[in-house]
């Protein structure tokens, strides 16, 4: 078996296959998606399963959560012994460096979380001993992935580590804080983790830097730049949360997000209004063209058909719209903690 195993969010299967077909086209390598709604993964069918997963980077897909190399299909797999299929699919294939045991992040996949953590609690030493996994996690080697649909069908496949999520399920797990004013924190929390790398995450975030946040109420976002120690515009006409302004970091504006300019250049601009994607990717394009903020996080709330072509409209109206720049970044990604969107990180550091 050859191809691609991507997770997604359950119901965005339709948008990741459709991602996937376009993208392989893209690059001229033969294959074919096979998916069912609600599954929360796609399979992508190809006989060069190499090369497609080294033509398309993790960091440039959208709806996947995780990008994945298929090694085989394991079926009618024996309840009382689901190693030894694995010992033989993994012959002549190296040594992997981490071994993780998964399930679908749906209603029915769901239900494998018992078995598939007290599995691989039972198959990581086997693998050890057989030297078909290093003695302690080690990113040199590929990661090795089980990703059980069923009690007796799974898939195995391998991750690059650095071309993949470090999580599990491609899923980080952030703990709603009893401070926060939104759930929404949430969001951006995961922007930060998942769009930027350690090294960006330090030299852009700062205390002390300028931040602007459209469509800011009750205050989610504004709460995580505070946390940061950054000093935030928050821009909407709704209430903010009281507490949030008593920091003192956080100035309070009851205008319209799509008008409002900042004084002088800022280095966040970060935006959560509910509009349409273009018209938001519009906007954003409009601050780095004018030069008002060097990094932006926006969400893009995508309509129920079409999300595919609806974000790749978007993110192209943004790119060609964000003026000349020696540098500009644009990550994107469906992120664990977005329903109906997708989250936009652009930068020109
Ligand atoms: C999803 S909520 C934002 C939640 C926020 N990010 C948080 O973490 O708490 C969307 C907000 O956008 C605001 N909004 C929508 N259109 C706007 C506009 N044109 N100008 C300013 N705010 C707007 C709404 O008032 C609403 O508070």
């Amino acid at each position: 078996m050859s191809g691609l195993l991507c997770y997604c969010r359950a119901g965005f299967e339709p948008d990741l296959a459709a991602e996937l077909t376009e993208r392989a086209a893209g690059v001229h390598v033969a294959g074919y998606a096979q998916t069912s709604r609600n599954d929360g993964y796609v399979l992508f069918h190809s006989d060069n399963g190499p090369s497609l997963t080294h033509e398309l980077p993790f960091a440039e897909l959208v709806f996947a959560r995780q990008k994945l190399m298929l090694l085989a299909e394991l079926r009618d797999l024996d309840p009382t012994d689901r190693i030894t299929p694995i010992f033989e699919a993994l012959a002549g294939r190296g040594r992997h460096g981490e071994l993780m045991v998964e399930h679908p992040d749906s209603e029915e996949g769901k239900q494998l979380a018992g078995l598939a953590r007290s599995f691989g609690n039972a198959l990581r030493p086997a693998l050890r001993k057989r030297g078909f996994l290093s003695q302690k996690d080690e990113a040199r080697f590929p990661r090795l992935h089980v990703f059980f649909v069923s009690g007796t069908h799974a898939y195995l496949a391998q991750s690059v580590v650095g071309d993949s999520a470090p999580w599990p399920l491609g899923i980080p797990r952030l703990r709603m804080h009893a401070d926060a004013p939104s759930r929404s924190a949430l969001k951006l929390e995961e922007a930060f983790m998942a769009l930027l790398t350690e090294r960006e995450r330090h030299a852009r975030i700062k205390p002390g830097m300028r931040a602007v946040d459209l469509g800011a109420a009750p205050g989610g976002w504004t709460w995580v730049l505070t946390r940061e120690h950054m000093r935030v515009t928050a821009v909407d006409n709704g209430p903010m949360q009281a507490e949030l302004l008593e920091t003192g970091l956080v100035e309070h504006h009851r205008v319209d997000g799509f008008r409002y300019q900042p004084v002088g250049a800022v280095d966040w601009m970060v935006c959560d209004m509910v509009e349409q994607p273009r018209k938001v990717a519009e906007r954003m394009a409009t601050w780095f063209r004018e030069g008002w903020c060097r990094n932006a996080v926006f969400n893009l709330k995508l309509p129920m058909k079409k999300r595919w072509q609806e974000t790749l409209l978007a993110l192209d109206t943004f790119a060609n719209n964000a003026g000349e720049h020696d540098k500009l970044t644009i990550r994107a990604r469906q992120l664990y903690h977005d329903r109906e969107e997708i989250t936009v990180y652009a930068s020109v550091e």
